[in-house]
């Protein structure tokens, strides 16, 4: 690996977030498309889940029957991050290749953070040492507001998992969580405004990344 533990050079590390229902999945797919139509090799993941041992994880904090204490829920959250990042996102950035990845410190920081509220500072010192520092090159924000993420959830959902199932304050604080993250790093962090139909929401996200790849 070159470089110091922070940096995510020669690869490029692209990491998707937004509250639940704000279209990240359908966008990943399409950037996905557009980078391997450029010759990039992509590696697609996700967090929580994006290893057998974080499939394990995902299930325990997405799915427990019962409460899990808020500080034992970021825990686990941290500790998917750190074997993910160790074992799938950092060797890909060593071998040149674009991680495109759905959720990322920012969610700890959003959801653990001002979710739950925790500490944000703690929340994001946990990760960073979860991660040994990694921080993505570039971070898409979709931002939607809580009543339409809802509708769509609906839509799309039989049930909700653990998360999902916060009420309408959880979300609202994690919506202005991630716009605050933003505000303070604008050079990372992309706001995209996800009502808008799927298409311009995908070519913004392109145009932004067109000189990087
Ligand atoms: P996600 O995989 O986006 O859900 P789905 O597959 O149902 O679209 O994310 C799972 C949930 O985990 C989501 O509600 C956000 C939450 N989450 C946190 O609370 N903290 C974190 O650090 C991460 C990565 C996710």
């Amino acid at each position: 690996m070159s470089g110091a533990p922070g940096r995510a050079a020669p690869g490029l590390f692209i990491t998707l977030e937004g509250g639940d229902g704000s279209g990240k999945t359908t966008q990943a797919e399409l950037l996905e498309q557009w980078l391997t139509e450029r010759g990039r090799v992509v590696v697609r993941t996700r967090e929580p889940g994006g290893t057998a041992a974080g499939v394990e994880i995902r299930e325990i904090v997405l799915h427990h029957r019962g409460d899990i204490a808020p500080r034992a829920e970021a825990l686990l959250y941290a500790a998917d991050r750190a074997h993910h990042v160790a074992t799938v996102v950092r060797p890909a950035l060593a071998r040149g290749e674009v991680v495109l990845q759905d959720r990322y410190i920012d969610s700890s920081v959003a959801y653990q953070g001002a979710g739950r509220v925790l500490d944000p500072d703690e929340i994001r010192n946990l990760s960073l040492w979860a991660a040994e520092g990694l921080l993505p090159d570039v971070t898409i924000l979709l931002d939607l507001d809580e009543s339409a993420a809802r509708a769509r959830l609906d839509a799309s959902r039989t049930r909700y998992d653990r998360l999902e199932a916060e009420r309408s304050d959880f979300h609202a604080r994690v919506r202005a969580a991630y716009l605050a993250l933003a505000e303070a790093e604008p050079e990372r962090i992309l706001v995209v405004d996800a009502a808008r139909p799927v298409d311009e929401i995908a070519g913004e996200i392109r145009s932004r990344l067109e000189g990087r790849v």
